[in-house]
């Protein structure tokens, strides 16, 4: 039987729901990085330019490994990877996220940020992969939208502290 796919977030946000400042991650989770790798890894993947430029400039140009970027943008030309594709709107990356997943019988595409893209998409997401990260980041530019308990049941955590005393867990939640 063919299932609908899935969309779902995935997103580290400290307790004041910062995700980010300076266009990069306010922290350095080592073990946040390789767990998003897992959960993301062969599937596509929906991010605004700047979440884009962001993860480029730390990959010397290059985009993730592995995964299609849809990349949502009004200004950028369509660069030279074969795994990245560049759509004028939301509603176009939606569409060929759920192409691409489908063919390959995923059961979700990922929305991978930043700001912008997580804030238009969330009223559209079944699930959210939640890296919560027990710091406060007051001088964040970049912040996630208020989560409404009412509307979201949570259906796994685990808990974690590095080795420099930040406290983070893993949460997944599924809309009710
Ligand atoms: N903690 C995390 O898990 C996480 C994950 C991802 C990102 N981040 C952080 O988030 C920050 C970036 O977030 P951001 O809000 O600045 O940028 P963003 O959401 O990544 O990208 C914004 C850009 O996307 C395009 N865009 C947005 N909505 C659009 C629409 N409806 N139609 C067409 N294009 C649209 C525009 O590109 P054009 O200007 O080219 O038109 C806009 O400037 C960074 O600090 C990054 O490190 C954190």
């Amino acid at each position: 039987m063919h299932m609908p796919v899935k969309i779902s977030v995935i997103v580290a946000l400290s307790d004041n729901n910062c995700i980010g400042r300076g266009n990069d991650l306010p922290w350095h989770l080592p073990d946040d990085l390789k767990r998003t790798k897992e959960i993301t890894m062969g599937k596509p993947l929906i991010m605004g330019r700047n979440t884009y430029d962001s993860i480029a400039t730390r990959r010397g140009g290059k985009p993730l490994p592995g995964r299609d970027s849809l990349v949502i943008s009004r200004s950028m030309a369509q660069p030279d990877f074969d795994n990245v594709f560049v759509h004028a709107t939301l509603e176009d990356a939606l569409r060929h996220g759920q192409e691409i997943a489908a063919k390959k019988s995923l059961e979700e595409l990922i929305i991978f940020g930043g700001a912008q893209i997580y804030r238009q998409a969330l009223p559209l997401t079944d699930r959210l992969y939640l890296t919560r990260v027990h710091i406060d980041i007051p001088d964040g530019d970049a912040f996630f939208p208020d989560i409404n308990p009412q509307e979201w049941q949570e259906t796994a955590k685990e808990s974690y502290i590095t080795p420099d005393q930040i406290a983070y867990d893993y949460i997944t939640l599924e809309r009710r």
